[in-house]
């Protein structure tokens, strides 16, 4: 009998990426992947670390299926992997009492050797290895729209609040080749955007070589992420290429000319900015100051002016004051982003900053996060209103979840949007829409 494998996904998109590279090769192997937790013989968690309550929320739902074993559902096998088995090592295994078998992120490739072993009897069962995971290629779900794919692994910025270099190692990058080869195989299986995955992008290759014949020298090559921007873009039968996260130092005048000469690029940049006060992306670590990121944006904007450029943000980082946070506010104001992710600090073990005090009480944590969300929302909607009555080219998506007479998508600007369906439109198919309604997070509109 093939038993049914159920993979739960938190977290980000490498995460995402990561289910999926282990769900491909599990079938590979003879296993079935389960739609739904119920039908499932065994079930793995891949978790994720970057805030306390993602890692509470998954230790809460391991318990809970472990406690479901007594009544009844007996033999269920359960599995933790990602961030949280590689921050937690064995300790994860005394967090949650009957856990068949922990996988780091980069053993989770090998998952089915790690389930073959608690099949045998051998339990708990782990694999906590570190580094680059085998390859990759071949390993995505057929006929998706959008595919993503690892450019960089790791990150070896250091901002001082984030867990992730501690969880995802040091920086790597894939070869140029093998990431060129998996884009033309998931194009040739379906896919018309690849979407590409990296901590932060555009360090892509400067830290190991990535193009043969490169020399070995960091100084080797100053653009190699624009350079593999140019190769993804000659891939036949791409529409459009995204890639995330950003950082201004990579922002360069190269970048920018790819955003405005290359057409798969889709005119959209996630800039993490987390703080507009000086002071606090200082004891952040940023590496940039608010001069510095507005001079990126600008670079970018001269090539391409309406670029949508979205971004992440922390509120209550230690010592963040008032002041602090109203130049947050005005920094946003002025850049005028179409989109931001508003997260309230939290403390991460091990990270530098979890050694200043968390002095921002909680309850001003939320109103600021309030505050922000408040204003980005009404700056969304503004910048959306601007669309009514024009065009905008739609990448389908599916059927809308709320309206299944219509079509999903999203914009080029990342935007997603709703519009009517039409004849000879299908999912992968670009559409020109004309927008008739504008909300903060959704555009309306008909086909043109
Ligand atoms: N507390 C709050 N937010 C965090 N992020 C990362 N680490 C923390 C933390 N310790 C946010 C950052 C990052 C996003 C993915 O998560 O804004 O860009
Ligand atoms: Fe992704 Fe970071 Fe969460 Fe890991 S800890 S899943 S890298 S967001």
């Amino acid at each position: 009998m093939r038993l049914k494998i159920f993979i739960k996904t938190y977290g980000c998109q490498m995460n995402e990426r990561d289910s999926e590279m282990a769900a491909v090769l599990l079938q590979r192997r003879g296993f079935t992947i389960a739609d739904c937790e119920k039908q499932a013989d065994i079930i793995i968690l891949n978790t994720c670390s970057v805030r306390a309550k993602a890692e509470e929320k998954a230790i809460g739902k391991m318990r809970l299926l472990a406690a479901g074993r007594k009544k009844g559902r007996k033999n269920l096998i359960i599995g933790a992997a990602g961030c949280m088995v590689q921050r937690m090592q064995a300790d994860i295994f005394r967090q949650v009492p009957g856990l068949d078998f922990a996988l780091s992120p980069s053993a989770f490739a090998a998952a089915g050797d790690v389930i073959e072993k608690v099949l045998a009897g051998r339990r708990p069962a782990a694999d906590f290895s570190e580094g680059r995971p085998a390859g990759e290629t071949n390993t995505h779900f057929e006929n998706k729209v959008s595919a993503f794919i690892n450019v960089l692994y790791g990150c070896n910025r250091h901002c001082s609040y984030c867990i992730v270099p501690a969880v995802r190692g040091r920086e790597w990058s894939r070869p140029a080749a093998e990431i060129i080869r998996e884009a033309a195989e998931v194009v040739r299986n379906g896919a018309r955007e690849i979407i590409l995955l990296g901590q932060s992008i555009l360090a892509y290759g400067r830290l190991n070589p990535v193009w043969k014949n490169e020399p070995e020298s960091p100084l080797g090559f100053t653009e190699p992420f624009p350079r593999l921007l140019e190769a993804l873009a000659a891939v036949n039968g791409l529409k459009r290429l995204r890639f995330m996260s950003s950082h201004p130092s990579g922002c360069t005048d190269e970048l920018a000319r790819c955003f405005g000469e290359l057409p798969a690029v889709c005119p959209h940049v996630h800039l993490p900015l987390q703080s507009g006060s000086d002071r606090i992306l200082k004891m952040m670590n940023r590496g940039y100051t608010a001069a510095e990121y507005r001079g990126a944006v600008a670079r970018l904007r001269r090539r391409v002016p309406d670029i949508a450029v979205t971004t992440d943000i922390i509120v209550g980082f230690p010592a963040e004051t008032r002041e602090d946070f109203d130049l947050t506010r005005a920094f946003m104001e002025e850049i005028g982003f179409n989109n931001a992710f508003i997260f309230k600090y939290n403390p991460r073990p091990g990270t530098k900053a979890a050694e200043l005090d968390d002095d921002v009480p909680s309850a001003e944590k939320l109103r600021r996060n309030h505050v922000i969300l408040e204003e980005q929302n009404r700056r969304s909607l503004e910048l959306n209103r601007k669309l009514l009555g024009r065009e905008c080219l739609a990448l389908i998506e599916g059927r809308s979840r709320r309206n299944p007479d219509r079509w999903s998508g999203r914009t080029d600007g990342n935007v997603l949007a709703v519009f009517e369906k039409t004849d000879g439109c299908r999912p992968g198919g670009l559409v020109r829409i004309k927008i008739n309604r504008a909300e903060a997070q959704t555009l309306y509109g008909a086909p043109c």
